[in-house]
């Protein structure tokens, strides 16, 4: 058979795992090396009280014949889907219902899996930096055309720089589907109502859909900033919403989240006609998936109980606390800096002007902390690094006192 030759036009290893790869390397060589983790966006804190009582209780349902579960249905169970469009829209005033809620195992399967149910010729849009599986997933697809100087040559790239604080703006030329994330993974910045009402007008002057991921908007602490792209008029006719347990609960190793795809938000097929998304959504879900696992969903379900609803808020806190910690000592350091304010994400660029790859090596050599390199997201991130809020609050103090040493 011929290979989906796609594959080979990618880069070879996705950022994450790139990462990873060094860090395994350095740790040989160098084993008694305490490496503080500051990279990827993955949690330190246990699961909530409320999420492991709920999950024992569900596993001992799977042990008895009468409340046994085999597979569920793909869409997830009534339960969560009951609580999610409950808790976390019809309670903020956002109208969303269950059936247009669809549950995965989590945020980056559903970004990647929605391009089975967009045609192959469509314009992407995506922003630079952005989480690298808006693109790889798509050039996968065949919607990259040729990598020529870092970017594909067929998306439109949407510029986020310290000039527009890395927020873009609706560009002039047409796109179908474009990929926002706010807070904004790698840089922390969230838009305001105002700046994501453009966004909303753009898709519908140009019947084109936005795939928001939202999976970050736990940690939305400023006023007038919108959690929701369905807090905005008119967005549930150009929107699919991505969410995650991840970052909240401690779901990054359980995996569960979900997809928003609402009944009035339509494509069109090749003779013009107007087709629902959810329906092909729903087609793509019941055929490539079985849903996610009875006993995750019942776990992420009991986040929407009171006890589950103070447990996250707190977890949010405590990473926040950290992000400000890491804000104030890299600003002290002499780093620019930006986001970390509604993002467990801190962005920065270092005074000596370093890329980011070597940014990076320094750190992990003369610290021994990992970060992430911000020209991995994007060639707009080159000279930038990211640092995550998600280790414990001892390890974020002590790396900041090294980084502090490494910056004298
Ligand atoms: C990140 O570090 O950008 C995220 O943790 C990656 C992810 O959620 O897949």
């Amino acid at each position: 058979m011929l290979i989906n030759n796609n594959f080979e036009k990618l880069p070879e290893s996705y950022l994450f795992s790139t990462v990873a790869a060094k860090l395994r390397e350095f740790k040989e060589a160098n084993p008694s090396a305490d490496v503080i983790r500051m990279d990827i966006g993955d949690v330190t804190l246990p699961i909530p009280a409320s999420a492991l009582a709920a999950m024992h209780r569900a596993v001992d349902d799977m042990a008895d014949k009468t409340t046994f579960h085999g597979y569920g249905p793909e869409q997830g169970y009534a339960f969560l889907r009951d609580a999610i469009a409950e808790g976390d829209y019809r309670a903020r005033g956002v109208d969303i219902r269950s059936d247009e809620i669809f549950i995965s195992d989590g945020a980056k399967s559903d970004l990647g899996n929605l391009g089975d149910i967009y045609a192959a010729g469509n314009v992407v849009a995506v922003t630079d930096p952005g989480y690298p599986v808006y693109v790889d997933s798509n050039v996968i697809d065949g919607r990259g055309g040729e990598l020529v100087g870092g970017r594909w040559s067929n998306f439109i790239y949407l510029d986020c720089t310290e000039e527009n604080g890395f927020k873009p703006t609706p560009p002039e030329a047409h796109a179908d589907v474009v990929f926002l994330c706010s807070p904004a993974n790698p840089t922390g910045v969230a838009f305001t109502r105002s700046e994501l009402e453009a966004w909303v007008a753009y898709a519908r002057r140009n019947n084109a859909v936005i795939i928001y991921d939202s999976a970050y908007c736990a940690y939305v602490t400023s006023p007038g900033v919108p959690r929701s792209i369905y807090e905005i008029e008119g967005a549930r006719e150009v929107a699919i919403e991505v969410r995650s347990f991840s970052k909240t609960a401690g779901f990054t190793g359980l995996r569960c989240g979900y997809t928003v795809v609402p009944d009035t938000l339509c494509g069109f097929d090749p003779e013009g006609r107007k087709v629902q998304l959810r329906k092909l959504w729903n087609r793509r879900q019941t055929t490539k998936f079985n849903g996610a696992s009875y006993i995750i969903q019942r776990g992420a379900e009991s986040l929407y109980s009171e006890q589950g609803r103070a447990e996250t808020e707190q977890n949010v806190a405590y990473y926040l606390e950290n992000t400000r910690i890491i804000r104030d000592s890299v600003a002290k350091a002499g780093f620019k800096v930006f986001g970390g304010t509604d993002s467990p994400y801190v962005w920065m660029r270092s005074p000596r002007g370093e890329g980011s790859w070597e940014l990076f090596e320094k750190c992990l050599r003369e610290a021994n902390i990992s970060c992430t390199p911000g020209v991995g997201f994007g060639a707009n991130g080159e000279g930038y690094i990211r640092l995550t809020g998600f280790n414990t609050r001892e390890k974020t103090v002590e790396a900041m006192r090294r980084l502090a040493a490494m910056m004298k």
